[in-house]
């Protein structure tokens, strides 16, 4: 069984206030991600990336079709399903190892219990000696590193991640997806990761699955072999760039 399914999915907004046009995000997208995989999305700005995340994680609800978990429909949020956004959602009154405990909060886990597990997610993301800190003290690559951390202190099956290094300078983005494609393979997570750019759709997903622009649409599906080259110095990295590129929309303004 699929991990996640999105089954003929239609997501539709009311294009006015008046309620009286409705403006189609997404238009019937089929999607099954199967436990394990890193699947990117990607496509032109507008073409429904972040809905396709906001259904996943049971934020919004489809206009038609079925969002499944497990093979049972998605009815809500729900910490099996985490979110890391591309703003930094952090509480700036609690500290680093306090954000991290906060996923775990209502959760059965016993304080001893609870306080191991923070540990050990702020050292797999190396902030185990910020674990005190306040937010404001991080740079904005910590503090993303923080929200991965509480995703995995909760242990969620899918981590799913809007954009959440894009408002960051090349060099620490890049650090960022390798240690994020580091952490996937040894953890075996499921990971489904959203973006505008090919370049790093290429550095870290197992799959990568592209976009029309609005409506969206599923255009079309690559898998990429575990030991392919992904940077872009090579050249089998930089023929399926061209290939992408050349199946990519220009974004709708
Ligand atoms: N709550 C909403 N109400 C009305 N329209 C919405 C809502 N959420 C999304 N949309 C519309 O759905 C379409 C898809 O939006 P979405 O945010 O998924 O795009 P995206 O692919 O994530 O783009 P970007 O790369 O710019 O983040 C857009 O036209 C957007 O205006
Ligand atoms: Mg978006």
């Amino acid at each position: 069984m699929p991990l996640l399914e999105l089954r003929d999915v239609t997501r539709a907004f009311f294009a006015d206030r008046a309620r009286s046009k409705l403006m189609v995000a997404l238009d019937n997208v089929s999607l099954v991600i199967e436990e394990g995989e890193f699947v990117s999305l990607l496509g032109p700005s507008g073409c429904g990336k972040t809905v396709t995340l906001n259904l996943l994680a049971g934020f919004l609800e489809p206009t038609t079709g079925q969002v499944l978990f497990r093979g049972e429909e998605v009815r809500g949020p729900s910490p099996e399903r985490g979110v890391v956004f591309q703003d930094y959602s952090l509480f700036p009154w609690l500290s680093v190892g306090e954000n991290v405990a906060y996923a775990l909060k209502g959760s059965k886990v016993p304080k001893a219990e609870r306080d191991q597990r923070v540990h050990n997610a702020l050292q797999q993301v190396g902030l185990d000696d910020m674990e005190d800190r306040r937010p404001n003290l991080l740079s904005g690559g910590m503090k993303q590193r923080v929200a991965i951390a509480r995703l995995l202190a909760m242990d969620s099956a899918a981590m799913l991640m809007d954009e959440p290094f894009s408002a960051l300078d090349e060099q620490t983005r890049t650090a960022l997806d390798d240690s994020l494609r580091n952490l996937w393979s040894q953890q075996g997570k499921t990971i489904v990761f959203v973006t505008h750019s090919i370049a790093e759709a290429i550095a870290i997903s197992s799959r990568i699955v592209l976009y029309s622009s609005s409506p969206g649409r599923i255009v079309r599906e690559w898998q990429l072999p575990n030991d392919m080259p992904r940077d872009l110095d090579y050249p089998e990295a930089r023929a399926l760039r061209d290939e992408i590129r050349a199946h990519m929309d220009p974004p709708r303004l």
